[in-house]
């Protein structure tokens, strides 16, 4: 019966590679041929070849992705390094009061260069004030605190945001809050001996990867470190740089690493502006430093965003808040909205005042006097005033999480002509395969799809490609499936039909390749989740948004017929972890 299974599911399911259809890929990429690192031999094969085996592999971040992929590379008997910037294990559900440095105004470029002494290894003590800085800021730069406040509670149910092997409490109620998700990704850790007060030789926290490149002899990686250590003499910094050598290298940096500031004439002045009762505090802000309700008792708030940041934290400060506003750009109508989008405007709170984008704020005569009496310009004429505090939810973009000195080596570039970072622009990672390998060199794999459901398959196959279980395509195919409709639509909002059909696709490929080279198989999504999940959706996002069939109406669709509009029409969203 389970044999007769598996080869249902084997032979049922194919998937195109063809492009073509309604959805062309958006931006296809042609790496020129003389700029391309081809091994001709290479060519002529039918599966990718790695130079040498892989023993030693460095995960980057702990978060439920890193963490997941450490987890499985130790199981395949890797020798595994974990690192992360922040003291502990969580990633983004790593809760703290304290909160991240000032976001740069304008907003800054995504690729950020950090100081590395000459010499390494290197240490250097800080103490409070070295070039101006105190050390309570070093300290934040170095870990960046997360953008969770303390009440937030998930918008995806329990049974996709879970890790294996550490339940909820059987009474968990399925909207979880941030703290109950930060234990149970602690759990996870501390089960895979990956918590920080494990004592093991795997994990450094606190320690944040300044520089990832090729090897010396032009193999495997170099990964620069920096960890920062709270002396126990007060008043200390001690930072401590060094360098590590990998034969493969697992990154998991997350997806919101830099808040977006949007560009809004005369937002640079506000944003100088500290807040009349508290000179440590702005009074324009992201809203990653949002934490509690407290200080915005009898304020007049401005939000500017409508997204999930934007409503949930105007319901966290209605009830102390004197009024709320709410400033959206302009949609053509409510039903071109993603449900994620009607569902933010609908939790905003009754009291919320929507207004429309704003023109532009008024030049303020003093930065000494807060923002109440300024005034901003809304697009429709309308002027704005007596507001205390301005929270921009306006979002996060994909930035550079460490200098990654990767494509102009590997491409055989010398000069930085073409962006050595962009690897990280852009909703999708660039130049990397539907698996997570980075095309020009596998030995480099990202996580790409969301951690909680589908990263068991894709850290999974990343263990088997490394180990051997599993092939890669040869280079010329990794490219053309890249520059396919498979990758370009294969991903979406959970529960959608492209994210399924991404975790059939792993199914498929991970059974095929376990049944010809040894290794276990994976079954697909329970069904008995599917119904709760779906339950889930119609009574917390959308009624009618999700249904039992998203996830099985690839059955009865011809695969010629995938790459046709109306299977993407319900997910188009450009945030592939979800
Ligand atoms: C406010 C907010 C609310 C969210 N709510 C939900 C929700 O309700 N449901 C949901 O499913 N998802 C939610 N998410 C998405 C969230 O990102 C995922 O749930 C999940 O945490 C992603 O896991 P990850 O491991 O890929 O990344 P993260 O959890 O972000 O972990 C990445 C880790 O990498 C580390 N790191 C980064 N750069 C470096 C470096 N240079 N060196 C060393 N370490 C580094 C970071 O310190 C971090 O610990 C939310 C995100 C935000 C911002
Ligand atoms: N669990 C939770 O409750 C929770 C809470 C917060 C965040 N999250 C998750 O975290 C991620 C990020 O969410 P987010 O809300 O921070 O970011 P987001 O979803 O990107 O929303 C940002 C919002 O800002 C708007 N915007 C950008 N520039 C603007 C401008 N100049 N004027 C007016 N509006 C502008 C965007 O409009 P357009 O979309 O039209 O561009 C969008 O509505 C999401 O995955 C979300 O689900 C979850």
């Amino acid at each position: 019966m389970h044999q007769l299974f598996w080869l249902s599911v084997l032979f049922c399911t194919t998937f195109p590679i063809a492009s073509g259809g309604v959805n062309e890929p958006q931006a296809v990429f042609n790496i020129p041929n003389a700029e391309r690192n081809t091994n001709d031999e290479q060519a002529s094969e039918k599966w990718y070849k790695f130079n040498s085996t892989i023993k030693r592999v460095a995960v980057i971040g702990a978060g439920p992705a890193g963490l997941q992929a450490a987890a499985t590379f130790i199981k395949h008997n890797f020798t595994v390094r974990l690192f992360d910037r922040a003291p502990g294990p969580g990633g983004n559900w790593l809760y703290s009061d304290e909160v991240p440095v000032r976001e740069p105004y304008p907003d800054a470029p995504a690729v950020e260069e950090r100081w590395i002494p000459e010499e390494l290894p290197a240490s250097k003590y800080y103490n409070d004030g070295d070039k101006g800085l105190t050390l309570d800021s070093r300290w934040r730069e170095h870990w960046q605190p997360r953008s969770i406040w303390n009440t937030l509670h998930t918008n995806s149910p329990a049974v996709i945001t879970e890790l294996p092997d550490a339940p909820y409490p059987p009474d968990h109620s399925w909207v979880i809050s941030a703290h109950t998700i930060g234990a149970h990704v602690r759990a996870y850790a501390s089960i895979h001996n990956l918590n920080a007060n494990d004592k093991s030789s795997v994990h450094s926290y606190s320690t944040r990867v300044e520089k990832l490149s090729k090897g010396p002899d032009g193999n495997g990686w170099r990964l620069i470190l920096k960890q920062l250590k709270k002396l126990e003499e007060p008043d200390r910094l001690k930072a401590t740089w060094w360098t590590e050598d990998f034969d493969a290298v697992f990154v998991a940096p997350g997806p919101y690493t830099s808040p977006h500031v949007p560009e809004i004439d005369g937002l640079l002045q506000w944003s100088e502006v500290r807040d009349v009762e508290d000179a440590s505090r702005f009074s324009v802000y992201h809203s990653r430093v949002y934490r509690r309700p407290d200080r915005y008792t009898g304020k007049n708030i401005l939000v500017i965003g409508v997204g999930t940041s934007g409503s949930e934290i105007a319901r966290d400060i209605a009830p102390v808040a004197n009024k709320i506003y709410a400033s959206h750009k302009e949609y053509a109508d409510w039903d071109t909205l993603h449900p994620f989008q009607r569902r933010s405007f609908r939790r905003f709170p009754d009291e919320t005042e929507f207004i429309p984008k704003i023109s532009h704020f008024e030049p303020l005569s003093s930065l000494d006097n807060g923002i109440k009496d300024g005034k901003i310009v809304l697009v429709n004429g309308t002027v704005l005033e007596e507001i205390d505090e301005i929270i921009l939810a306006t979002g996060y973009k994909r930035s550079n999480p460490f200098h990654l000195s990767v494509l102009n080596e590997t491409f055989g570039v010398e000069a930085v002509e073409a962006p050595p970072f962009d690897v990280f622009t852009g909703p999708a990672l660039k130049y990397v395969h539907w698996t997570g390998h980075f095309i020009p060199d596998p030995t480099l794999a990202f996580s790409t799809v969301r951690p909680w459901t589908a990263g068991q398959y894709q850290y999974y196959g990343q263990a088997k490609v490394w180990e051997g279980t599993a092939h890669l395509p040869n280079e010329a195919e990794l490219w053309a499936q890249y520059n396919s409709s498979r990758y370009n639509n294969f991903r979406g909002l959970f529960g959608t039909g492209p994210s399924e059909a991404i975790v059939r696709q792993y199914v498929t490929w991970l059974n095929n390749e376990s049944l010809e080279n040894g290794g276990r198989l994976v079954s697909p999504w329970p069904v008995q989740n599917w119904e709760v999940f779906a339950y889930y959706a119609n009574q917390e996002w959308e009624q009618g948004y999700l249904s039992k069939e998203n996830f099985t109406r690839f059955e009865n669709i011809p695969d010629n017929q995938w790459t046709q509009k109306d299977i993407w029409d319900i997910s188009v969203f450009e945030d592939e972890f979800w």
